[in-house]
């Protein structure tokens, strides 16, 4: 009786089991975030067939480098590993909000709206500017238990999953920003290369 309590107890613990990282930066962060000019960062993911004990650990790896980095999106391919793996917290300053890992993330649909938003990222630091992309999508994806979910998303949620899934597929924001002179002149203040940039 005792032991299949325990037992059954543990597989609750299992079930409910999830990531669990502190946001205060690291001082030595476990990954090193690639930047443009990077080669490694133009790859192809790969999809994620088994959802184990090491992704949860790259997940948690990836969330203690974005935190460190004061991001609120990272994806694997931007600390040099080609898996279909992304993670987002839009709330980095509240230690109680639990961030999402998706894992293999696909849009199913988005909306013919659109908006234009400011976007950065990591592996771009300093540069910011205004990309066009639909306002909503529908997304499904595995948690980091593995489960299957699907998430309908708005705002700057739609926003950050749309600009990480581009980075499983070897695009940055910058390859979709309109204003070319812009572009060009924000690269090169932050000392990065226009040539750098793909058109797609
Ligand atoms: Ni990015």
């Amino acid at each position: 009786m005792a032991g299949s309590f325990a037992q059954l107890a543990k597989k609750a613990e299992q079930t409910k089991a999830s990531i669990s990282v502190s946001k205060e930066p690291d001082q030595s962060p476990p990954l090193e975030i690639y930047k443009l000019g990077d080669e490694v960062l133009r790859n192809q993911a790969g999809r994620i067939s088994k959802v184990d004990v090491s992704i949860r650990d790259l997940a948690k790896d990836m969330l203690t480098s974005m935190y460190s980095a004061k991001g609120i999106g990272l994806a694997a391919p931007q600390v040099g590993i080609q898996k279909r793996i992304l993670v987002i917290d839009l709330d980095i300053e509240n230690p109680t909000t639990p961030p999402y890992v998706f894992i293999n993330p696909e849009i199913i649909s988005s909306s013919a709206s659109i908006d234009t938003y400011e976007e950065g990222c990591l592996s771009i630091p300093a540069v910011y500017l205004d990309v066009i992309r639909p306002a909503s999508i529908k997304l499904s994806y595995r948690d980091e238990m593995g489960r299957p979910k699907k998430m309908n998303a708005d705002g700057l949620m739609a926003r950050c999953i749309q600009h990480e899934i581009d980075h499983l597929n070897g695009v940055l924001f910058v390859d979709r920003v309109s204003d070319k002179d812009k572009l060009k002149n924000e690269l090169n203040e932050q000392g990065f290369h226009d040539k750098d940039v793909k058109s797609i």
